[in-house]
């Protein structure tokens, strides 16, 4: 379990207790919050699940995988150091306390 906050791009804040196992994507989506679209489900085809890693948090993610690196490159604004596919970062206890923000748009 992780307490996460999501912030969306006009700065609203929602804090999230996300269970392990699920994604940080899995967790904006089943808390209805907006700005994360996912729309191929997770499977890290479609790019609509980016966000933004509070900076605190870059160095503390696992790293990003080839996949997740060639489908940014179709997201909308990306941070070379901060984009990250929240489909493909799994929650454990470690993520407690993330924030991510969400893009302007999704592409
Ligand atoms: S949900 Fe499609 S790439 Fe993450």
């Amino acid at each position: 379990m992780a307490k996460i906050t999501y912030i969306e791009h006009n700065g609203t804040e929602h804090v999230i207790e996300v269970a392990s196992g699920l994604t940080v994507m899995e967790g904006a989506r089943d808390n209805g919050i907006p700005g994360i679209d996912a729309d191929c489900g997770g499977a890290c085809a479609c790019s609509t699940c980016h966000a933004y890693v509070h900076p605190d948090w870059v160095d503390r993610l696992p790293a990003i995988e080839d996949m997740e690196a060639d489908m940014l490159d179709f997201a909308y604004a990306t941070d070379p150091k901060r984009s990250r596919l929240t489909c493909q970062l799994k929650v454990t206890d470690a993520l407690d306390g993330l924030i991510v923000q969400m893009p302007e748009k999704q592409i």
